[in-house]
């Protein structure tokens, strides 16, 4: 059984840029999410990481203790893998510059963009969360000031995305742009281990995963959607299943077969998830897994990003169901 890192050396001629730098960004991505997975298998035990932080993110969203602890865990480990010039996270206002070993110079090229903690308000009730990833190459030279067009990125321009689901298992699912590849961490040796090569959305249409609760707040569209789901869907209706963590709901409908929608709502008019942080990453592992990603009418992986925490309405899954839920946003009066 290939371990995460035997497997990357196997496949390094797969992968257009540095093996090494791409040894050292998934060394740190190890290291903090082995030390999160600590963390949330004490949920409970502890007053540490359960309940809010008292703070609210730059969206006025209540920050989970674990929000911060993840946070603070990702940024500690790239720091110290001397890899990333940049890092932009959910949790932080403004990008974070990293400088390289030598006091000043800003000699790393990769910029990381991350949802340190998904699905936290799911911590305290023992259902998974996640963390999402995503690598990109920066714009700007070399040993310059990095600036915010090195993150306002399309999406195809990703080299590396995943998440780590903290689940029954701790998986990590990761693509380069050469498939979909899960690595379950075996906690007694706190090594990843290849577990779902070339994960592939099935042939079998069967879930739809969205929050019902905003039925009568949703476009005419997605409304006349849920109903097709619900009631003439032939031979069968889909099965409705949505947790509240896009990692969890992402995760089983890649293996499952499904969709996930979270479109604009009257509180959200641009959708609630944010563009870089979760709909990039999940976009591009998403295609690479043979499905489609979109807002509802183009193609998530091409819109260019104008702001760090801007939301977009998202939907991903099956080609043929995404499609789909597309005619009914066209056919909206
Ligand atoms: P986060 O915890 O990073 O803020 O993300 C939560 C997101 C996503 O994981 C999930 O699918 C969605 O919010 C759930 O939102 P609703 O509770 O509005 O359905
Ligand atoms: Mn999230
Ligand atoms: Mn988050």
């Amino acid at each position: 059984m290939y371990t995460l890192g035997e497997f990357i050396i196997e496949n390094r001629d797969k992968f257009l840029y540095s093996t090494e730098a791409l040894l050292r960004l998934f060394s740190s991505i190890k290291l903090a999410s082995k030390s999160i997975n600590k963390e949330i298998n004490k949920a409970g035990l502890t007053e540490e990481i359960i309940g809010s932080s008292g703070f609210t993110n730059i969206q006025g969203e209540p920050q989970q203790k674990l929000d911060h602890f993840a946070h603070r865990a990702f940024i500690e480990s790239f720091k110290s893998r001397n890899v990333v010039c940049g890092i932009a996270s959910e949790e932080s206002k403004d990008f974070i510059v990293i400088k390289g070993e030598k006091e000043n110079i800003f000699q790393n090229k990769y910029v990381v963009l991350i949802d340190p903690l998904d699905g936290s308000s799911n911590i305290d009730v023992n259902i998974p969360i996640g963390t999402i990833f995503s690598v990109y190459i920066r714009k700007t030279p070399i040993q310059m000031e990095l600036t915010i067009e090195d993150f306002l990125q399309k999406g195809n321009k990703q080299i590396l995305a995943g998440y780590i689901i903290y689940g029954s298992s701790t998986i990590l699912v990761y693509t380069t742009g050469n498939g979909v590849h899960g690595f379950t961490l075996d906690p007694s040796v706190g090594t990843f281990y290849l577990s779902h090569p070339n994960l592939h959305f099935p042939k079998r249409e069967k879930i739809y995963s969205i929050n019902e609760g905003n039925y009568a707040r949703f476009p005419e569209g997605i409304r006349n959607y849920i109903r097709y789901c619900q009631e003439k869907r032939r031979p069968y209706p889909y099965t409705a299943r949505y947790i509240g963590s896009l990692v969890g709901d992402f995760h089983r409908n890649m293996i499952q077969g499904g969709i996930y929608i979270y479109p604009k709502t009257v509180h959200f008019p641009c959708g609630k998830l944010r563009l870089l942080y979760e709909c990039n990453p999940i976009a591009f592992l998403t295609e690479q897994a043979g499905g489609k990603a979109s807002d509802g009418k183009k193609r998530i992986l091409d819109i260019k990003p104008i702001n760090l925490h801007q939301r977009t309405p998202f939907i991903c899954g099956p080609v043929e169901m995404v499609s789909k839920l597309e005619e009914f946003i066209k056919n909206e009066k």
